[in-house]
């Protein structure tokens, strides 16, 4: 049931504040603002690295939570595409833990990644929507997302309830580890008690400006998405999100691969979706952005309040977000990159919720 939504998806990007406020309660205290005891067979405190393999959206999340588990924790972390992963023959020990991520818990390759990890003796933790699924059945320990049924192929309350899932796990891991002190603790789970109530209110506030813009996207054939840091794995999936549904071609690039490759495209026919809040990164990112400007590329700055207030570069549209912390701004700026790729998509008149030549879930090679 659609409720008094179009589509799916939108039923489900507006699901997101209260899904996610559900979520977490699995995970955190929100009363004594400390993350809530693993009590699972894999023990973060323990493991000597972690070993991450899933597909596209679900891919994207790990890689964000690749960032997280690495600062907070001090844990190493290899991830790659499962379809790869698979397939590498990588030395893998025991003394490692391995999760798969998986809305469906169904898809053939994160499947094989994980039963590699089986073979090799890895303790084995699925991130999963699907309770009931395969990958959640031959996992050691389950990590529920709990965004309740995804109906829409292209993945949305899947990936923020896995980014918040994976969030409160780095913690809890760098607690455990005694990389992250009880204080940090508190400000961080103090942060994602209050997202779903941030989510909310951007949702709502950003809605009319974000259609208007989708109907000047639309126009255009090729768009490029650039981020730093977290926002660099939320790059590319504005750039899958927008090319599944609206089939406008689109690339997600690391900011600072710019001047690598793919500054030999910057023209006026090709928006540059910069995703830049302003947090440690900020200023390499508006440079990256500067380049952009000076060979007469249009700009989607997306943005915090901050961020939009130090730059004065000149854009096709700006998006200013609330100033949020940093552990729960790749929540936060999913919301824009949904919606611009949803309204995109009703404009262009796609099938948005059964895009062309996807499945839901994908259960062969
Ligand atoms: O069910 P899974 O999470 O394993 O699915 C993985 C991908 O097939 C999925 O995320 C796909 O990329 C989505 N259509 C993205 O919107």
């Amino acid at each position: 049931d659609k409720g008094n939504h179009r589509h799916f998806m939108e039923k489900e990007i507006y699901e997101q504040p209260e899904i996610i406020s559900h979520a977490l309660g699995n995970y955190i205290d929100f009363a004594a603002h400390t993350v809530k005891k693993n009590d699972t067979a894999i023990d973060f405190g323990k493991v000597s690295g972690l070993a991450i393999a899933a597909c596209g959206t679900a891919y994207l999340s790990g890689l964000i939570g690749k960032y997280w588990f690495e600062r907070y924790a001090r844990l190493p972390v290899e991830i790659d595409v499962a379809s790869e992963f698979r397939y590498r023959e990588l030395p893998l020990s025991p003394s490692q833990a391995a999760l798969f991520i998986s809305q469906s818990g169904e898809t053939a390759d994160t499947l094989a990644s994980l039963r590699y990890c089986k073979d090799l003796g890895l303790k084995i933790g699925a991130v999963v929507n699907v309770r009931e699924s395969t990958i959640a059945r031959e996992a050691d320990a389950i990590f529920p997302i709990l965004a309740g049924p995804e109906i829409g192929v292209a993945s949305t309350k899947a990936f923020t309830c896995q980014l918040a899932v994976l969030a409160a796990l780095a913690i809890g891991a760098g607690r455990a580890r005694g990389t992250v002190n009880a204080d940090d603790e508190k400000a961080m789970v103090k942060h994602l008690a209050e997202m779903p109530r941030i989510m909310s209110r951007v949702l709502n506030d950003i809605q009319p400006e974000i259609e208007g813009l989708s109907r000047e996207l639309s126009r255009f054939k090729d768009v490029l998405y650039l981020g730093r840091g977290t926002s660099f794995p939320l790059a590319m999936e504005g750039a899958l999100k927008l090319k599944e549904i609206s089939y406008i071609h689109a690339e997600g690039y690391a900011a600072g691969e710019l001047k690598h490759g793919p500054i030999a495209l910057i023209d006026e026919n090709m928006p540059v979706i910069v995703i830049a809040p302003h947090d440690r990164f900020f200023e390499k990112t508006v440079s990256n952005m500067q380049e952009v400007a000076a060979r007469g590329g249009r700009i989607i700055f997306i943005t915090d309040e901050k961020g939009a207030a130090a730059s004065k570069l000149p854009t096709m549209a700006t998006i200013a977000l609330p100033n949020v912390d940093e552990i729960i701004a790749p929540m936060i700026f999913s919301l824009p990159i949904q919606l611009l790729a949803y309204h995109t998509a009703v404009f262009m008149g796609t099938d948005v919720d059964q895009p062309r030549n996807l499945a839901k879930s994908v259960t062969v090679e």
